[in-house]
This record gives structure tokens, sequence and C-alpha cells, in this order.
């Protein structure tokens, strides 16, 4: 089996990074993790990456002179490790239509809310302000407009009476976690068909 190629780009703690690391461990899973790259430099992702033995590179936007810049540099690196698939796993920067077309349907993002519902970089607050009683993820294809495009698989969580930001994000996180590597499972094994917005999935 020919394993595809992942780059995941990442901001932050990378749990869902981690996921698809522990993903990727299992015996015939038909994905490998070849890259990371961060924007921010602090970033625990980065550990997990180095952790993992997986080559991390840190890009700072603020050292590039426009987002094509920025987003030209991570394709080009993407490119250098023969990346298949890109995988967004808390990356909290918009990326530009020329990066988004680049990877047409093979560019994914992890968002922790049910799409199109609570679109944003507040996902959780947002469902905790509405008082909505179910939210949950969402793993979708990446299209230009932000936390929209087609998608893969999504999980219900229960909002409790007396959830915090805190408590519902970690139980949304855990279902994350599951979703994103079955969702990377799917699509390396290209198993996932695309007609408009709706994605199936063949056995
Ligand atoms: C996750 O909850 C992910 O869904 C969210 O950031 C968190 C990153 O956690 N992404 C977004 O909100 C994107 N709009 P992680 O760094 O532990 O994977």
């Amino acid at each position: 089996m020919t394993k595809k190629r992942v780059g995941v780009l990442i901001s932050g703690s990378g749990s869902n990074l981690q996921a698809l690391i522990d993903a990727c461990a299992q015996p015939n899973f038909p994905a490998e993790i070849v890259l990371v790259i961060s924007n921010n430099a602090d970033a625990y992702g980065l550990t997990r990456a180095k952790d993992a033995g997986i080559p991390a590179h840190i890009l700072n936007h603020k050292d590039y002179a426009s987002r094509d810049a920025f987003d030209q540099a991570m394709h080009q690196l993407l490119e250098l490790h023969l990346a298949d698939i890109v995988c967004l796993a808390g990356f909290m920067r918009l990326l530009s239509d020329g990066f988004v077309k680049n990877w047409h349907n093979k560019l994914i993002n992890i968002h922790p809310s049910l799409l199109p519902s609570f679109k944003g970089a507040h996902a959780i607050r947002d469902a905790l302000a509405a008082g909505v009683k179910i939210t949950g993820c969402t793993v979708h294809f990446v299209r230009a407009e932000m936390d929209s495009g087609p998608i893969i698989i999504q999980a219900a969580v229960p909002v409790m009476q007396d959830d915090t930001q805190d408590s519902l994000a970690v139980r949304v996180l855990e279902q994350e976690h599951v979703c994103y590597a079955k969702a990377l499972r799917w699509l390396a094994e290209d198993k996932l068909t695309i007609v408009g917005e709706k994605v199936g999935v063949s056995n």
C-alpha cells in the first residue's frame, strides 16, 4: 500500500495533530504525516511533531508581506515534501483563494461546531451564548469562504446546563479526534465522492 503523504497546518496545542499522528501509527493506516507547519513558534503542536519524528516548520505570517506570499511559502514547503493531502488542525489563519484552489479537494479542516452553525474562531463560546442544547464538530473540505465546504463527517455533543467554554471544549475535542482520523482515512483511501455540497463515502 502506498500511503498518502499528509501535511498538517497548526497554530496551537495540536491535540488534533496528535490524534492524526496516533491514527497514522496504526498498522495499515493509509496515510503518513510528512510535515507540520505552524504559524506560531510557541505552538505545543511543534513539540508533538518533534516527539513523533516529523519535520516541523515555523512560518510566521508576520514575516511575509501579504497573505498570498505567506500561503505561497506554505505551498512550496508542502510541495517540497510531496504532500498529497493538507489537514488544517487548529490553524487559525484564513487561507488565500489561490492556496485553496491549489489544494482543491485535498484540503480538509476540523471545526468545533455543527457547521454551518457557529463559523469563526469562537465556535464554542458562540454555541454556549446561543443556548443550543446540542453542538459538535465537523470535518469538511475547504472552500474559499471561511468554515465552508462539503461536509465529510460530524459528531453531536450535548451541551450541559453547567457547561463552561472549557468543559464543553474538552468534550467537543474528544469527538474531533475521532472524526478527524476517520475523515483522513476515507480521504486517503479515495473513498470520498463529492457531488455539489454532498460528500458520499463508499465501502
Ligand atoms: C480545535 O477545537 C479546532 O476545531 C479549532 O481549534 C481547536 C484546535 O485545537 N479550530 C477552529 O476553531 C478553526 N475555525 P488543537 O490545536 O488542540 O487541535
